[in-house]
């Protein structure tokens, strides 16, 4: 079973997809991760992440970074959304990730475009959603936790404006998939979050009859 959870910066499905990925026993891919690698790469030689060729070298090291705790950073995640416009970039990343969904017995991944580009054909798509102001809100809890010092309007300018590039680029941008099922986590919290999920997972494979 392959699912796919699509959805914007701090929507909660990178939570619900490891969720998702424990109950039902998959392995899961953060694809948002080796974009971060990417972004982070660039910066490392201070290049520019807007710079099609600079940001296409960068993918080459992708897989050396996966595990620096550099890459939760606001800053990363915003050089993530501008190397991830490059068509090049993204074509370079699309093989492993297709191969990490192809593994034999599924697998969950979470993303921008797996329901629509990495993995079409996914058994489930869930599009994990809330509002700015939620998600800002999130986000300024989490930064606070890893004593990152930033205001809450700061961190919700920086979501609107990846929020803005994710879904105006023209390579892969971020879509609801037409086939797929939309929650809104804005009233939820985390527990009821992976809940609704799990139901949706559920419904979608005729495991459990729809209300
Ligand atoms: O999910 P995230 O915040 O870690 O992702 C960081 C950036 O990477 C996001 O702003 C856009 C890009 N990204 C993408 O373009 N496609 C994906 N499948 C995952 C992430």
């Amino acid at each position: 079973m392959i699912i796919a959870v699509d959805g914007p910066t701090a929507s909660g499905k990178g939570t619900i997809a490891k969720a998702l990925a424990k109950h039902f026993g998959l392995p899961h891919l953060d694809t948002g991760l080796l974009y971060r690698a990417v972004g982070y790469q660039v910066s490392l030689y201070d290049g520019d992440p807007d710079d099609p060729a600079e940001a296409l070298a960068a993918t080459r090291f992708a897989d050396e970074l996966l595990g620096h705790p550099e890459l939760r950073s606001e800053a990363t995640g915003g050089l993530a959304s501008r190397v991830s416009v490059h068509p090049g970039v993204r074509k370079a990343l699309l093989e492993r990730q297709q191969a990490f969904a192809g593994q034999p017995g599924g697998a969950v991944l979470d993303g921008r475009d797996i329901g629509t580009v990495i993995a079409p054909n996914a058994d489930v798509k869930l599009f994990v959603t809330a509002s700015v102001e939620a998600r800002a809100q999130r986000r300024w809890q989490e930064m606070r936790d890893r004593g990152e010092s930033h205001t809450l309007l700061e961190i919700e300018e920086d979501l609107r404006r990846r929020d803005e590039r994710d879904r105006n680029r023209t390579a892969a941008p971020l879509v609801v998939p037409d086939d797929a099922y939309v929650l809104d986590t804005t009233a939820l919290d985390k527990d009821a979050s992976i809940a609704a999920a799990i139901d949706a997972v559920l419904e979608a494979t005729g495991q459990k009859p729809c209300p």
